[in-house]
């Protein structure tokens, strides 16, 4: 049996690049990222939508790339994954809180944590504790190092205002 009819073309911009990719359409964003084009930053953790270690921004907003369909990206999307948060070699002012904070422990949820805190900043320069906690509720730490994560989300608001 031929797979051709599961393929749909699919065009967006991944970190500010144009992409024209054929895409499976039973493939997640998650698997496309990670599997056809090597940007393992975005973590798959449950791929089931429960952990937030996938999360990446989709048109600005946080999304779980593992409950994404690669093929219903729609024509001009914008996909930011961690790997597009440095520029030109320096580290975004979050992860730079995050490094200085010691926001991550094992590190392995980090990427999801970043995305969240990234899409929370741009739209709250300078939110609570409580904003805070609201933006990366979905997202799950597994070593449990909130207090450090708020602690470099409060600092990178601080760095940015
Ligand atoms: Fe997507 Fe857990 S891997 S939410």
């Amino acid at each position: 049996m031929t797979t051709a009819g599961y393929k749909r073309k699919t065009n967006f911009a991944l970190n500010g690049q144009p992409m024209s990719l054929e895409v499976d359409t039973r493939r997640t964003l998650l698997d496309v990222l990670r599997d056809e084009l090597g940007l393992t930053g975005t973590k798959r953790g449950c791929d089931r939508g429960e952990c937030g270690a996938c999360v990446v921004l989709l048109d600005g907003l946080p999304v779980n790339s593992c409950m994404t369909l690669a093929a219903l990206l729609t024509d001009g999307e914008s996909v930011e994954t961690v790997e597009g948060l440095a520029r030109g070699g320096a580290l975004s002012p979050i992860q730079r809180a995050f490094l200085e904070n010691d926001g991550a422990q094992c590190g392995f949820c980090s990427p999801g944590f970043l995305m969240s805190a990234t899409a929370l900043l741009r739209a709250n320069p300078d939110p609570t504790d409580a904003e805070i906690k609201d933006a990366l509720a979905g997202n799950i730490c597994r070593c449990n190092a909130y207090g450090r994560i708020i602690a470099s989300v409060r600092a990178a608001a601080k760095a940015m205002g």
